[in-house]
């Protein structure tokens, strides 16, 4: 199940972050802006009452950035992370973007595979972007509305 996320879910979104990004995990105060500034949507997805991922998008205009998706290890491959990104998508084309970008590490191999199922193409290589000095790629899909 998907459901939007509301302050009451930082302390689980911050478990998420600190399991599946590291050293690159949002702290709680980023989590908390995450969940409170009017331009992003957050989304949860649930095995029963718990929560297993989450993924967050930003839109501005007609553009949305996605911001976060990640899946807790132990809950991978079990096509949530699609499902997650298939909600984020029609909440932004729900909010009015026409088309979405993201930055991905250029090693990430199961996000690029995520993105690539989706049609997101590679817009843009970013050389040294993350701090261990690898690569990020830029992807962008473009939005429509289903009629
Ligand atoms: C990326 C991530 C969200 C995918 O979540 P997931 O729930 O395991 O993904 P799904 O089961 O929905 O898989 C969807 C597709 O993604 C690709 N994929 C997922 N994991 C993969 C892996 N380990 N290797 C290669 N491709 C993979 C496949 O194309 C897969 O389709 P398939 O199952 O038909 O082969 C998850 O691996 C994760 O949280 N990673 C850590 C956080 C992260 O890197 N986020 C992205 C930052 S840009």
């Amino acid at each position: 199940m998907i459901r939007a996320a509301t302050l009451t879910d930082l302390a689980v979104l911050t478990e998420i972050e600190a399991a599946c990004f590291g050293d690159d995990a949002w702290t709680s105060s980023l989590v908390e802006a995450e969940l409170s500034v009017a331009t992003r949507s957050v989304l949860l997805s649930c095995d029963d009452a718990a929560v297993v991922g989450y993924g967050s998008i930003m839109v501005v205009d007609n553009v949305a950035d996605l911001q976060r998706i990640a899946v807790l290890p132990e809950a991978r491959r079990r096509c949530l992370g699609r499902d997650l990104l298939e909600s984020l998508l029609s909440t932004a084309i729900e909010r009015g973007a026409a088309r979405i970008l993201l930055d991905v590490a250029a090693s990430n191999e199961a996000a690029m595979g995520l993105y690539a199922g989706f049609g997101f193409t590679t817009i843009a290589r970013r050389r040294g972007y993350y701090a261990n000095g690898s690569s990020a790629l830029v992807m962008e899909k473009s939005l429509e509305k289903k009629s």
